[in-house]
């Protein structure tokens, strides 16, 4: 379709993408407020709203950062998973697209396959937002199952596309569920709840490689069976 409008919610689809470098430019909470404001119209099964969100800047952005940092450099002793972000063994064509959008990325930063160190170091940026002044954390009831899960990413999709049209950028972030415990203890959340993702939003550095590489889509015919038309 077209982009004709530029304030439509094609453009608005079309502009959004993961930005993963951002402006140290803060973020006025009364904007955040009225976006939020309008995600709440998102539509959820049973009108649930299941979902809930800790937002966070300055000092309590900090806090997080820091405690995940330690849980890093733990190694793999120090992940704590809230769920499996990916199903294990995941076959294709979905390990092809995964693979794929890693390779755009490293590709467009130069960083070949080879400098481990070099693909660590961009991978590691996830736990600092990407230089994000805001970071929002997504969590919901822990007995809430895939349906209230879905109602959690209409509830993010139309949070970030409420930031495009507010002139804002962001990255969802699922990265942080690899340290789920420690984030909650952090943000005082109970077991209660499950943290699903971040989302680190702030204002796009718009020169920057990391943010201009192509993330191609698959075609329609991969996922769409029409029938009877
Ligand atoms: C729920 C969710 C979690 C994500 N987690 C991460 C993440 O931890 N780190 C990251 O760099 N990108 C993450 N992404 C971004 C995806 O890689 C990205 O959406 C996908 O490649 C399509 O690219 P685009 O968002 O730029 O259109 C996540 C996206 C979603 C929807």
């Amino acid at each position: 379709m077209p982009v004709t409008d530029p304030h439509s919610v094609t453009a608005a689809l079309h502009q959004r993408r993961s930005i993963r470098k951002f402006t140290g430019q803060p973020v006025d909470q009364a904007l955040l407020r009225d976006i939020f404001a309008a995600a709440q119209r998102a539509p959820s099964g049973g009108n649930l709203q299941p979902w809930q969100a800790t937002v966070l800047t300055g000092a309590p952005w900090a806090a997080v950062k820091d405690a995940v940092a330690a849980r890093l450099a733990m190694g793999r002793e120090g992940y704590q998973p809230e769920y499996d972000i990916y199903p294990k063994g995941l076959t294709d064509p979905w390990e092809t697209r995964r693979f794929g959008v890693g390779e755009g990325l490293y590709a467009a930063l130069g960083i070949p396959r080879e400098d481990k160190a070099g693909r660590l170091a961009q991978f590691v940026e996830n736990y600092r937002g990407f230089g994000a002044p805001v970071m929002l954390f997504l969590h919901c009831s822990r007995i809430m199952g895939p349906p209230q899960w879905s109602d959690m990413g209409m509830w993010l999709q139309s949070v970030m596309l409420l930031l495009v049209e507010a002139g804002l950028a962001s990255c969802p972030q699922e990265c942080w569920a690899m340290y789920g415990k420690t984030v909650r203890e952090t943000l005082a959340l109970g077991d209660d709840q499950i943290l699903f993702t971040g989302l680190a939003i702030g204002y796009a550095d718009e020169d920057a490689a990391v943010n201009q590489w192509p993330v191609p889509r698959v075609g329609l015919d991969e996922v769409i069976d029409w029938q009877g038309f």
